[in-house]
């Protein structure tokens, strides 16, 4: 039996979480709102907000779980990728932590983690399975052969998928984050307007052009009618989600006809999009694929998947050494 506490704080949430022989018993998860004013997250700031919101947010946990420090069998935290700053005050307290309890210390990467949040519920797909994770700092197609085995298939070159949500929607006025208020606003549009889909190899993605293009797109009509985006706010939603959504699933397709694989999840923040949940399973059904979507607390940022990999990893007996420094870039 092991009881393992995972710790997040790779971006802008903060969160602790508890699984005990591969169930997750708790996920805490303090999200920080100072971001909204500045449009995006401030790194400093963020840095700050985990400062003040680790300790309780770890005891909270501990509370739920109902155990005391000294029934954990390890600790373990995001190591990368993410913002330095933030992924330092999670790893300094995950090590401090390990060191007083005497406890072995698991280090995780946070993109791992998202693809195996498809295995913190029922059902769960089986080995081989195919994973498009998009977040707000990444977009990926990987296949993952088993817990600790993974592939990218195909990757961004430039901006993630949530990244265009968010950058489009502050063009179209809306405060940040922006991707769940084009969802919003998209629900009652038509994509009436049609955005060039970038011509990518391989099954890497691009969204930079897409921006620049709804950009020029937005500031010729403007000229010919300063309420255009007022007056076409739904349609023009619709229309960029229908883009993205569009340009993630020919890729994700692709990559299943490639590999022959039939067995595909979904993960990360933008997987919270109802454009993209609905058109996944229309082309899951279309494709003969089972397809899984993991609970909505497991697609954004939570301390639940981080604590189902470190139980894969403490099965493998992967542990690290305190030395272990974390890391913004996103080597696997
Ligand atoms: O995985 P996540 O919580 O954090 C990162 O690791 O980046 O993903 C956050 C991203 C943001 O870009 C946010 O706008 C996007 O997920 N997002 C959505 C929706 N909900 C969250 N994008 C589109 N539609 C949504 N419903
Ligand atoms: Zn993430």
């Amino acid at each position: 039996m092991s009881t393992i506490l995972a710790i997040e704080s790779s971006c802008d949430d903060t969160s602790a979480a508890i699984c005990t022989q591969g169930r997750v018993v708790c996920n805490v998860i303090a999200n920080q709102t100072v971001h909204r004013q500045y449009g995006g997250v401030v790194p400093e700031l963020a840095s700050r907000a985990h400062m003040q919101n680790i300790l309780p947010v770890v005891q909270q946990a501990l509370h739920k779980a109902g155990l005391a420090p000294q029934q954990l069998d390890a600790i373990a935290f995001t190591q990368a990728p993410g913002l330095i700053g933030a992924l330092l005050v999670g790893s300094s307290f995950a090590k401090s932590m390990a060191l007083a309890l005497q406890k072995p210390l698991i280090a995780v990467h946070h993109m791992q983690a998202h693809v195996l949040a498809n295995l913190i519920s029922q059902p769960q797909p089986s080995f081989p399975f195919l994973c498009l994770t998009v977040s707000g700092g990444h977009t990926q197609i990987v296949l993952c052969h088993s817990p600790l085995s993974m592939e990218v298939l195909g990757q961004t070159i430039d901006d993630a998928a949530g990244e265009a949500f968010d950058k489009i929607a502050k063009l179209l006025g809306l405060p940040y984050p922006g991707g769940p208020l084009i969802d919003l606003n998209a629900a009652t549009g038509q994509p009436e307007f049609v955005f060039a889909e970038p011509q990518v190899p391989d099954l890497n993605f691009s969204f930079s052009g897409l921006k620049t293009s709804v950009l020029y797109f937005l500031q010729k009509q403007e000229r010919l009618n300063p309420a255009f985006v007022a007056q076409n706010l739904s349609n023009l939603c619709a229309s960029v989600q229908h883009t993205i959504v569009s340009i993630l699933l020919k890729k994700l397709k692709k990559a299943a006809e490639q590999t022959g694989i039939k067995q595909v999840c979904l993960a990360g923040g933008v997987s919270a999009n109802s454009g993209l949940r609905t058109a996944f399973e229309q082309l899951g059904l279309q494709q003969g694929w089972q397809t899984y979507v993991p609970a909505f607390e497991y697609c954004t940022d939570n301390a639940a998947m981080i604590a189902i990999t470190a139980h894969y990893k403490f099965e493998a007996q992967e542990f690290s050494a305190l030395s272990a420094s974390p890391s913004p870039r996103a080597q696997w």
